[in-house]
């Protein structure tokens, strides 16, 4: 089976297609970037973290606008990975 990393699937499930994490020098195009994740890992853990992106819980009372369609391994890679970059510290 092929190990990815976090920021492979953060590309493949097009998270980078709304959100920058420019600590890790990833940038997307959008003109109205939702928020930077380079410190998310600051704010949430990796439970909360897991069951926004399925879109079973609100934060500000909206869900995450992104409907996730990958496999479940995938999100517990990308978000450990996420969850890690706390401060801006760099992790390759
Ligand atoms: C269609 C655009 C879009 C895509 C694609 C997208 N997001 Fe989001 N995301 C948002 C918006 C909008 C918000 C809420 C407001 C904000 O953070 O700007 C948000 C919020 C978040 C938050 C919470 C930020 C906070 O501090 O409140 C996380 C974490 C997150 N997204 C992760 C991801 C991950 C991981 C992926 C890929 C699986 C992804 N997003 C794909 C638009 C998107």
């Amino acid at each position: 089976m092929e190990i990815k990393e976090g920021k492979n699937i953060f590309s493949e499930l097009k998270c980078v297609r709304c959100h920058s994490v420019s600590s890790q020098g990833i940038k997307t195009k959008k003109e109205k970037a939702a928020k930077d994740l380079s410190e998310i890992g600051n704010s949430y853990n990796l439970t909360n973290l897991k069951i926004w992106i399925k879109r079973e819980t609100k934060i500000n009372g909206k869900k995450h606008p992104l409907v996730y369609k990958g496999e479940d391994s995938d999100l517990d890679v990308l978000i450990d990975w996420l969850v890690g970059l706390k401060s801006n510290v760099k992790i390759k």
